[in-house]
This record gives structure tokens, sequence and C-alpha cells, in this order.
């Protein structure tokens, strides 16, 4: 298999490649990225998520969250976020620079919401309480769950990528949008 990529062109490719399968495949490295986001007041917000559907052909990645968390609280008051993934096998670090928007109904969200429904992972989006409320103690690893489904979609339009290749001989690095692409100094 070939691991060596000369031309932006290829490697633009390859990093698509890598994120699609990242999506389908739980044991790929890409699979659990950060996800950092802008709080109103200033700080910084950045946790593990699971990278659900890349459409590589619109740019877009996408991830499962609740509508109640900070997440989302924070790309209301700022559309932006970036995704971090590091891949040991790759060498890969990707920073993708996105536009977030958050999808609670819909055709669409129902559709995903309706398979979601079935897997273990539906209590994630039934809890009765907001992710971050604070429980007593007694409830700390007992979750109640509700009726209300609060199953959201994150879709980010890529802005911007940063890729960083560590090799011991050479570092390369670059930046690269949907029509540029520039080696920057690693
Ligand atoms: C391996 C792993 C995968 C996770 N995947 C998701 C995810 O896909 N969506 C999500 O909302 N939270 C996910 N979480 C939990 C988040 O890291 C975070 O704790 C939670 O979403 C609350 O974040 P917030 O309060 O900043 O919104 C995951 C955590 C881990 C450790």
């Amino acid at each position: 298999m070939k691991t060596h990529f000369e031309t932006p062109e290829e490697i633009r490719y390859q990093i698509w490649k890598e994120l699609g399968r990242a999506s389908q495949d739980r044991h790929h490295a890409w699979r659990t990225p950060v996800f950092a986001t802008a709080s109103a007041n200033g700080f910084v917000n950045a946790r593990t998520v699971v990278l659900r559907r890349v459409d590589a052909v619109a740019g877009v990645l996408e991830i499962y969250t609740d509508r109640r968390s900070e997440k989302v609280a924070d790309l209301a008051h700022r559309p932006r976020a970036q995704f971090v993934f590091w891949s040991d096998r790759l060498h890969w670090q990707l920073r993708v620079t996105v536009t977030a928007s958050v999808a609670t109904e819909g055709p669409y969200v129902q559709t995903l919401w309706q398979s979601v429904k079935q897997s273990p992972a539906a209590r994630d989006y039934l809890g009765a309480e907001a992710p971050g409320a604070l429980l007593d103690a007694d409830r700390a690893t007992a979750a109640v769950l509700s009726d209300e489904t609060h199953f959201a979609v994150v879709s980010g339009t890529v802005i911007e990528m940063d890729w960083l290749e560590l090799a011991r001989d050479n570092h390369r690095r670059a930046k690269l949008t949907a029509e540029t692409w520039a080696w920057l100094k690693p």
C-alpha cells in the first residue's frame, strides 16, 4: 500500500479518503477527533467527538450531539469550530476549520434518529438532565432517561485545513482550502 504522497493533489485526495474511512471504521484513529468551539465569554471549549459522516464532494464533516450541550450554545453564539485529528499510523495531524450549523429537526435528522434510536447510543440523547448539569452524588452513575430526544446533528462545512506530516528526516505542512494549497514551514 502506498504510504508516501508527494503532490498537493495526491495529499488532498488522501486526506479526504482517510476522513471518509474514519467515519466508517471505529478503529480508525481519526474516528475520534477533538472538536473545539469558542464560548460567549471568550474561553475555548474542546472535547472528543465521534466523526459520523463525511461528504468529500460538499466538504462537510458531521457529528451527533445533545442539543442542550455547551458546544451547541457555543455554536449558536459563534458558528465556527475546529476539528483536530491525529493518526499515529499516518503520522498526520489534521486541523479542520469549519463553519458549523446545528440541525434538530427535519427529515434528515428524523431519518438519522430513527437508526440511532435502535442503538445503545440512544441513551446519549435521552437524558432527563442537560449534559453538564450538576448531579447529586448518588446519581452520578445512574442516568435518568426521558421520552424526549435531544438528538442534534452538527454539520461542519470546511473552510480551511492545516495538514502536518511528521517524518524523521523532513516534516511537511500545508494550508489548503477547496481551491488553494500553500506549503508552510512545519
Ligand atoms: C471517545 C469519546 C467520544 C465522544 N463522542 C461524542 C460525540 O460524538 N458527541 C458528543 O456530543 N459528545 C461526545 N463525547 C463527549 C464529549 O467529549 C463531551 O464530554 C460532551 O459532549 C460535553 O461537551 P460540551 O459540554 O463541551 O458540549 C465523546 C467523548 C469521548 C471520550
